[in-house]
């Protein structure tokens, strides 16, 4: 079996985590060997980018690039690469579509973010689970404490602006959020079977 790298992308709160779970059941039901991973990573950036996260301290937004496209890199030799060499499916909670849309929301360039991840591999398949900002927001505070991204409203209605932006290029595919759970894991099965 070939290995595949498919990357799963949204605002928190859009039921990322839940659906990456289900699509890992069903892969490994069929057989396949799965690997759920996620960024920012729990690696040494990862840890420094959860403290900026909850506002422990601030850095300039090039910074906040950098930081993650390196989280990313390490992310890549340590874990992702190794599980495709071993034709594994790597199920990954955000990659650079989230730093294109967080990051130029924030201030960064789309070119600033492109060159710090110019070495990043590219995805077999890229999907957006799209909800409004507020839906997202609302599904988690029942939940749990914000951290300063989520906190801002306009950042959360920006960051999907752009993610819907990048999927208009056509290398992200969109899926809808606000759907019964079984619609958009359904959704969801139907573009990863296209990659297998
Ligand atoms: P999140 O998926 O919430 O991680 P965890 O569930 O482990 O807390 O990611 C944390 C935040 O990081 C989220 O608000 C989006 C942001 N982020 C970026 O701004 N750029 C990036 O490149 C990535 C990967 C995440």
């Amino acid at each position: 079996m070939s290995g595949k790298f498919i990357t799963i992308e949204g605002l928190d709160g859009c039921g990322k985590s839940t659906h990456v779970k289900l699509l890992a059941d069903w892969l490994e039901d069929q057989g396949y060997k799965v690997v759920c991973t996620d960024e920012p990573t729990d690696g040494p950036m990862g840890k420094l980018l959860k403290r900026i996260l909850i506002g422990e301290f601030k850095v300039p937004v090039e910074v906040e690039v950098s930081l993650f496209a390196a989280d990313r890199m390490q992310h890549l030799a340590g874990v992702i690469l190794p599980a495709i060499e071993d034709g594994k499916i790597v199920l990954n909670e955000r990659y650079v579509h989230s730093s294109i849309a967080y990051q130029t929301s924030r201030g960064a360039t789309k070119q600033m973010v492109e060159k710090a991840n110019e070495h990043a591999l590219k995805p077999d398949l890229a999907v957006l689970i799209d909800v409004s900002a507020e839906a997202a927001l609302s599904r988690i505070k029942k939940e749990r404490k914000l951290d300063e991204f989520e906190k801002d409203l306009k950042l959360q209605r920006a960051v999907r602006r752009k993610y819907l932006g990048i999927a208009r290029t056509g290398v992200l595919k969109v899926v809808k959020g606000n759907q019964p759970l079984e619609k958009v894991q359904a959704n969801l099965r139907d573009l990863v079977a296209k990659v297998l």
